[in-house]
């Protein structure tokens, strides 16, 4: 798992002096929590039912709070993947964000929610245990804002702690033992959603937690939406389904690539435990913070509309692309995400990183996620049958970021760009007829050049549709000074059901071309058999690769072709060290220091050229000693698609162990760390004295 921040490590910290002090009073283990507990004025908890969703048929609304509230995922906005406690977190930025939603359309999409993360309070509660908004942040106070939003049909949120104080380093008050008091203060001023955190719990059982406030919500009569974060730390999909109306399932997302796609397997499995009024929340958007590209971040926005996660947007909005509205203002993710039967979409196939989830629709179509969690294009397959839908002739297939629809006879594929998501609603609405036919557009072999030396490749449209492809050319394009020339056929008159229509190419880049990555974009246009003009496009990464030399060499300074790294950059000869490049130690494990190799941090992939020249790898691998004793990774040799080697699960207290893979035939030789499958941070690793023999 993504390193945690120094803040997060400090709390842990907190929480166990604070257990040394209990202790020494004499107060340790389940007594001390009542302890705790007992200064709660709740005056008691009520018991959790275990009438929860565990088994996924629970009802509507089981928060069993007033009103029928989140019987979708909720949707609005929050700060603090933004700002953090920074200074521009204040009353003018929630403002701007209230008057965004409406002048943008997004409150006519549905966002909803404007929610005040950590920060908002001072430290110090007043002389009646009232909390106090930060007059520099909230002049106005909290009630002006939510007078504010509400004034503009929205709806305000607010934060704090099932705790002493909350999760910031300042340390604002906690709710623990002020819950009647501080959800009486949030009614007053009009708030209509609670994110309850979990710091500084002085190890109170977490269900007596959320239910205290829970209970202190539901005695305000005011329906406000319930949001446990307890970081899945407790399993709350087992019991909260009663509790609140949605609940964290993970540690805090970030704006990275890795932070995400760890967050999204972690919440996928929990698919049943979803449903209306309690939803799965794999926390909240990072999409324009600028940390992923925006086809990461449609992937970002995809992955948590088909799991019916909440929609929380986490960028400001006052300085949004065109782009990031474009992504969070898709009416028709949304209506993925917003879907009133409320199921969480399920995983069908994951194989290779080639992931299939599909969604039931209450309409009976099915959404389908077709994502690609590789670096290179994939062809990824599933089928109507698959995905629940009845038999027929033909469906509609309608594309959710194209906007476009088309007619398959029961195929549902697609060739998906790196870390690209395809989304498609998939009906048998016996409206097909009327789409062109649906296309898949691929390509054989990976796009790896020499420069100055021809590349074979193979381009293939296939007919997905009942209907024919009709006046079928497919075009091939790339950089100034590629030469890109076809060396088969690259028209057909017609493409029946099925067929396919392939194409040979040669693709050569510059003598001198830097390795690297280029775009190359691969396209064909057809027609529908009334004439209708349709195409598809495909744009593909291109590597300029260097063959590696004949003989020994020390992987280290070799040209990688590409790196995934959980937490900050892949360092050459030194360890990860902290996020910054370049700021490693000497490659250390259990006291050994090795002076060529890589540092990297799970989940972690670094990726070579070896152009089917090369025959072994090998190397020394382990935890490298810089961090506290917490570690826990495997390490993975692949050679193309193929896992040649493989550790057990190491920690710190490993010494190096060897790794040995043979990688004859290989085109792409991939260096994986994962993190020993524990979700746990520091998980700094090291490939020390990697060889490859060619
Ligand atoms: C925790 C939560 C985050 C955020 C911060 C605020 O880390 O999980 O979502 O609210 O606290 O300090």
């Amino acid at each position: 798992m993504r390193h945690l921040t120094s803040r997060t490590t400090r709390r842990r910290v907190v929480g166990s002096l604070t257990a040394a002090l209990l202790c020494a009073a004499g107060l340790a283990g389940p007594a001390a929590a009542q302890a705790t507990g007992g200064a709660s004025d709740t005056g008691g908890t009520s018991d959790v039912s275990d009438t929860g969703s565990a088994n996924g048929t629970a009802g509507t609304g089981g928060a069993n709070l007033p009103g029928d509230l989140a019987l979708t995922p909720p949707m609005g906005f929050n700060n603090w993947n933004s700002t953090h406690c920074r200074a521009e977190f204040d009353e003018a930025m929630v403002k701007g964000i209230a008057d965004l939603f409406v002048e943008k359309g997004l409150k006519e999409a549905g966002y909803q929610y404007v929610n005040l993360d950590d920060c908002w309070a001072l430290p110090e509660r007043d002389a009646n245990g009232k909390l106090v908004p930060d007059p520099k942040r909230f002049p106005g106070g909290i009630k002006a804002v939510a007078d504010y939003v509400h004034a503009k049909g929205l709806k305000l949120g607010i934060y704090t702690s099932a705790g002493t104080k909350t999760c910031s380093d300042i340390g604002f008050p906690g709710a623990l033992g002020h819950e009647v008091s501080d959800a009486r203060q949030f009614a007053d001023w009009g708030v209509d959603y609670l994110k309850y955190d979990n710091c500084n719990n002085q190890g109170v059982d977490a269900k007596k937690r959320y239910v205290a406030m829970r209970d202190a919500l539901k005695a305000t009569g005011r329906p406000i939406v319930y949001s446990i974060c307890e970081w899945g730390e407790n399993k709350p999909w087992e019991w909260a389904a009663d509790v609140g109306h949605l609940w964290r399932t993970t540690g805090d997302i970030s704006d990275t690539w890795s932070s995400m796609l760890s967050i999204m397997k972690q919440n996928l499995p929990l698919a049943k435990h979803a449903g209306p009024g309690h939803w799965n929340d794999p926390d909240m958007l990072e999409v324009g913070n600028g940390g992923m590209t925006d086809t990461e971040y449609r992937t970002h926005f995809s992955m948590w509309s088909i799991m019916a996660a909440p929609l929380l947007i986490g960028s400001d909005l006052r300085k949004a692309t065109p782009e990031t509205f474009e992504i969070i203002g898709n009416e028709e993710v949304i209506a993925v995400d917003q879907d009133p039967l409320g199921k969480q979409g399920d995983v069908l196939s994951s194989e290779g990183g080639r992931w299939v989830v599909a969604k039931e629709m209450k309409d009976g179509s099915r959404a389908v996620a077709l994502f690609n969690e590789t670096g290179t294009a994939q062809s990824i397959a599933t089928t109507a049958k698959a995905v629940g839908l009845p038999a027929a002739d033909g469906y509609t297939l309608r594309d959710l970021w194209k906007h476009k629809s088309y007619n398959t006879a029961g195929g549902i594929s697609a060739t998906v760009p790196a870390h690209g998501t395809v989304l498609l609603r998939v009906s048998a609405d016996g409206k097909w007829a009327k789409n062109p036919p649906a296309v898949e557009l691929g390509l054989e072999g990976a796009p790896l050049v020499e420069a100055g030396k021809p590349a074979r490749l193979t381009s293939k449209v296939t007919n997905l549709g009942r209907t024919p492809a009709q006046k079928v050319s497919t075009t091939f394009t790339g950089p100034s000074g590629w030469r890109i020339k076809a060396t088969s056929p690259s028209t057909a008159a017609s493409l029946p059901t099925d067929k396919s229509l392939s194409t040979k190419w040669t693709v050569t880049a510059p003598r001198g071309a830097a390795p690297g990555a280029y775009d190359l974009t691969l396209k064909t246009g057809y027609r529908s058999p009334g004439g209708a003009r349709a195409d598809s496009v495909l744009p593909l990464t291109a590597h300029v690769v260097v063959a590696p030399p004949a003989g020994n060499s020390a992987v280290s300074d070799l040209p990688w072709m590409s790196t995934v790294n959980g937490w900050g950059p892949v360092e050459k000869d030194t360890s990860n060290g902290e996020s910054a490049a370049g700021d490693g130690k000497p490659l250390t494990i259990g006291g050994a220091v090795f002076a060529k190799g890589l540092g990297v941090h799970a989940d972690s992939a670094v990726e070579y050229y070896t152009g089917a020249s090369c025959e072994k790898l090998t190397a020394r691998v382990g935890v490298d000693d810089e961090k506290d004793p917490k570690g826990t990774v495997t390490f993975e040799i692949w050679a193309d698609g193929k896992k040649a080697a493989s550790t057990g699960v190491l920690t710190n207290a490993d010494a190096a162990q060897g790794i040995s893979a043979d990688v004859s035939g290989a085109q792409v030789v991939r260096l994986v760390v994962t993190d020993g499958g524990d979700g746990r941070d520091s998980d700094h690793a090291d490939w020390a004295e990697p060889v490859l023999s060619c």
